[in-house]
């Protein structure tokens, strides 16, 4: 029987060890927690990597980590720690993440990281070809592994794959800066269909193969000389019922059952109930634009001090990337400013912001959604945003609302949500405002419209139209090969 091959560089657990032995976290981050309700679904296996590097691995542990793995239904690739510090601390987090999020200064084009993402794509690919039968079918996805297409095409010109990317493609005018922008697309060409979350992306995608490798494009088909492959956009559902589920029945714990975090904010309704509490909950990313939106925070505070007391800013961040200068430089700035803010105008009963800045389990995070009124998202760039999808899909009486940054691709699909864009302090506070004021009638009337279609487009039929239209082009593959 086929099966799918899942193929990312995270895979949805992450392996640690410690005194207690080896032990597996949950990754974070929209691919991960997307595609593990897709995984865990069907038949298919995940190819990535552990988390652990040759290093980290004493003698002797390496079957029990492949044991690990296989109970996730997961198989690893393994890095040296010069392979993470080249390929992902490096090319992939210090050249492409920022340039494809438009911070072209942050950008490095430094030939090592490229030699490295080089070499690592290739083990990526090396794995497939070793787990791979002649009827699977091979998902690949997002930036790290843009190479990989082509380097299964060229060992299994019959293969079907697909490619996934999970953030923006940029303009071609931001594209075109990359030194290496021929190999990228190339590299990517060697899937048989190539999925984006928007259709700005997809154009920009096609725009910057017209127009650097100069092949033939129709509507969304490219032509190659031997080979058709289709473009397309599937914007990324979340798992509706698990979200929805899960806050029905954290709100129908009583007692001791409730978290700690949830006992702590019914405290807070308690003793404040006319406290609003404002959410926010990123990656500590500078696409997710969490400074700018303190900065907004505390300008909204200034325009309109008579909510002083009256809400609480809640950030929560989960630490990410903490090798890269510049997410080192941001976690700084972020302890700064909230403790320049907090410091200039909490009160003896207020604080007006908390930070926490750590990973969350599941039922915590549907805690802080349940008990929030407004969600504040506000990135600067940001492929799709799931964050946005989830609050509103654990709103089970369809109260809260919902501000969100324009330059999400969550954004495109979630028109009754009160957009922004996060550049514009004086709309943001305005709309803070409208916000905090908006009656209850017309929260429910937009999280109706925004629930119905996030319940429609969940992720498992996201994952299905990208199977099912990889599969009607894994068909004519014979054809154009034999040709
Ligand atoms: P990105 O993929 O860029 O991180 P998304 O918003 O698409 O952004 O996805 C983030 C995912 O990570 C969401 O599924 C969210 O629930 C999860 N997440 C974000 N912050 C935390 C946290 N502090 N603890 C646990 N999960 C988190
Ligand atoms: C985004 C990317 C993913 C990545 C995730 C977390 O969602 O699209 O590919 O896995 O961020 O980042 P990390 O670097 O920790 O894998």
């Amino acid at each position: 029987m086929s099966k799918t091959i899942i193929i990312s560089n995270r895979l949805p657990v992450q392996l640690q060890i410690s005194d207690g032995g080896l032990s597996a976290i949950p990754s974070v981050g929209g691919l991960a927690t997307g595609m593990k309700s897709v995984h865990s679904g069907g038949e298919s296996l995940w190819i990535g990597w552990s988390g652990l590097t040759d290093e980290d691995i004493p003698d002797g542990l390496s079957e029990t980590i492949d044991s690990a793995l296989k109970e996730h239904g997961c198989s690893k690739v393994r890095l040296t720690k010069d392979d993470v510090d080249g390929f992902y601390f490096g090319f992939s987090n210090r050249t492409i993440w920022p340039l494809f999020h438009y911070f072209l200064e942050y950008s490095e084009f430094e030939l090592d990281f490229w030699d490295s993402y080089k070499s690592v794509n290739q083990k990526f690919a090396d794995a497939i070809l070793e787990e791979a039968g002649d009827d699977d079918i091979i998902w690949i996805h997002d930036y790290q592994l843009m190479l990989v297409p082509q380097m299964v095409k060229e060992k299994r010109p019959n293969a079907t794959i697909g490619f996934f990317l999970h953030i923006p493609f940029p303009s071609y005018e931001i594209f075109r800066t990359l030194p290496w922008r021929e190999e990228v697309l190339e590299g990517l060409l060697g899937a048989d269909l190539i999925g984006f979350h928007t259709y700005d992306y997809e154009r920009h995608f096609l725009s910057s193969v017209r127009r650097l490798l100069g092949l033939d494009v129709s509507f969304n088909d490219v032509y190659l000389e031997n080979r058709v492959i289709k473009v397309d956009s599937f914007p990324m559902g979340i798992d509706y019922d698990k979200f929805h589920k899960a806050a029905k029945k954290s709100s129908a714990l009583k007692g001791k059952q409730r978290s700690d975090l949830q006992i702590k904010l019914d405290e807070h309704k308690k003793s404040a109930p006319d406290t609003k509490l404002i959410v926010s909950i990123d990656r500590l990313d500078y696409s997710k634009g969490i400074a700018k939106r303190i900065n907004a925070f505390e300008y909204f505070l200034n325009k309109y001090p008579e909510y002083k007391e009256k809400v609480r800013l809640i950030i929560l961040a989960v630490p990410s990337r903490s090798n890269v200068p510049q997410y080192k430089l941001l976690k700084r700035e972020i302890d700064e400013l909230v403790g320049r803010i907090n410091g200039e105008l909490s009160t003896v009963n207020w604080t007006p912001i908390w930070y926490f800045y750590r990973s969350l389990p599941f039922e915590n995070l549907i805690d802080l959604y349940t008990s929030s009124d407004i969600a504040w998202l506000t990135p600067l760039r940001d492929g799709m945003n799931l964050v946005a999808k989830e609050y509103v899909a654990t709103r089970t009486d369809k109260t809260g609302v919902l501000i969100l940054s324009e330059m999400a691709g969550s954004a495109y699909e979630m028109n009754e949500a009160l957009l922004i864009n996060p550049n514009n302090f004086e709309q943001q506070a305005d709309t803070l405002k409208q916000a905090i004021t908006m009656p209850k009638e017309e929260q429910i009337a937009r999280n109706m419209f925004l629930q119905n279609r996030l319940k429609r487009y969940n992720v498992e039929v996201w994952a299905n139209e990208f199977m099912n239209s990889l599969k009607t082009q894994g068909q004519d593959i014979g054809t154009y090969v034999s040709q």
